[in-house]
């Protein structure tokens, strides 16, 4: 699973991750398998229900440090266990929650290590519940939830569908990406909030008959790179998607397009409520004169012309209805003379940033997991930047935005 989570950002943080009786508790595996590819040290502390679901050691062999069971366990933190997390982790995250812990932490019993260590907790607190449907719509644990929300904890909200016991409804464990994403964010800057970041991403397609189009191999992930940070930093994120992307986390608005025209009205419709635009669409730049009638038969055509008109400059467009506050961040795709070019696109696009990349090396420009970067801003500061996950680059490039 791709997360795009940025382990420049995250490295060295510390997450402890509290895990109750439930038969999602081998999730909870995978949730600290995520966080730890990013950096993220994680210490576990298990309820005696959850010991049932999955064993202690399962944690331990994948590098949890400490895995605590119980109080007073000298392989566990010994006297303070009860302690330890309140003083050294960034976040607490309880997944999955069961209603007996939530009921716990609303009421500020400390009856269980879990329970105990919460309370010793000031820090970030995320519950990501997981329960029969009926116990979750329980009114009492619905109070309990409203309590621990109005003192700041943070929800990730259950799915709706059918639980172990074959009942149907809301309860399910949320989505693990879902759980990693929000740990994520509870443990980095907000220096983001408040603003709303808009992101133009993917390829366009360009219908040209009733079952061929033009387009280019971008598959987006930069671009979901930089909505991704944006939302991990805070802002409200308004992504404009072209065909083919992968998920992005439900705190994004999504907007799903097909053609340029598309892009352009969806951003259009965001760009006057945001206070950023990040143009990493690879916008097609001619749509192909439709052929008029269904599909094209090849049957007696030995070659075949094909005519094209120009598609809409979406960033163009948008930098001509941009308030002198708003920020304009855009790529520049190169082949050949990356510096003057990346230097030129800036000026004539009046952009305050452009990263850009020359096409047809090895982690640099479309699909990949990398990119290598020349970045340049409206203040003439210019920096090479080596290969990197596309995830770090994108939380540098908004390092740079930040300060624009
Ligand atoms: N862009 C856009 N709409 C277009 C073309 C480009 O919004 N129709 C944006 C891209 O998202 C990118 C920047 O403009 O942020 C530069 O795109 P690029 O493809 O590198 O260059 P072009 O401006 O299209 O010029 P050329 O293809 O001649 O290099």
């Amino acid at each position: 699973m791709n997360t795009l989570l940025p382990a420049c950002a995250l490295g060295g943080r510390r997450l402890h991750l509290g895990v109750c009786g439930s038969a999602a508790a081998y999730k909870a595996v995978d949730i600290m398998r995520l966080l730890q590819q990013s950096g993220v040290h994680v210490s576990v502390c298990l309820t005696e229900a959850a010991q049932r679901f999955i064993s202690p050691l399962t944690f331990a062999a994948l590098d949890a440090s400490p895995v605590y069971t119980r109080f007073f366990d000298e392989r566990g933190g010994g006297v303070f266990a009860h302690l330890e997390p309140g003083g050294n982790a960034h976040a607490l995250l309880v997944a999955p929650a069961s209603a007996a812990t939530i009921a716990r932490l609303a009421c500020g019993d400390a009856d269980t290590l879990l329970a105990a260590q919460a309370l010793a907790f000031d820090g970030p607190l995320l519950l990501a519940p997981a329960m029969n449907p009926r116990m979750w719509a329980h009114p009492a644990t619905r109070r309990n939830m409203d309590i621990l929300r109005e003192r700041g904890a943070r929800c990730i909200q259950p799915a709706v569908g059918r639980a172990a016991c074959g009942d149907i409804g809301e309860g399910k464990l949320a989505p693990v990406r879902e759980i990693v994403f929000a740990a994520a964010a509870a443990m980095l800057p907000q220096d983001f909030a408040g603003r709303h970041v808009l992101v133009t991403l993917g390829p366009t397609r360009e219908r040209w008959d009733d079952v061929r189009f033009w387009s280019n191999p971008s598959t987006g992930r930069m671009g979901a790179a930089l909505a991704c940070a944006a939302a991990l930093r805070g802002a409200t994120v308004s992504a404009v998607a072209g065909p083919g992307v992968q998920e992005l986390p439900s705190s994004v608005r999504r907007i799903d397009v097909v053609t340029a025209e598309d892009m352009l009205a969806a951003a259009l419709d965001v760009w006057p409520r945001a206070d950023a635009g990040i143009f990493a669409a690879a916008v097609a730049d001619f749509a192909p004169l439709p052929f008029g009638g269904g599909k094209f038969k090849k049957a007696g055509a030995d070659s075949l012309r094909i005519d094209f008109s120009p598609n809409p400059d979406i960033l163009a467009e948008l930098g001509r209805y941009a308030r002198p506050e708003q920020k304009i961040f855009g790529f520049a795709a190169e082949s050949a003379n990356l510096e003057a070019n990346a230097r030129n696109k800036l000026q004539a696009k009046k952009m305050h940033l452009t990263a850009a990349n020359l096409l047809g090396l090895p982690d640099s420009g479309f699909a990949g997991d990398k990119n290598t970067l020349f970045v340049v801003d409206c203040r003439g500061r210019e920096e090479h930047w080596p290969a990197m996950s596309k995830a770090d680059a994108a939380w540098r490039l908004l390092d740079w935005l930040s300060t624009l």
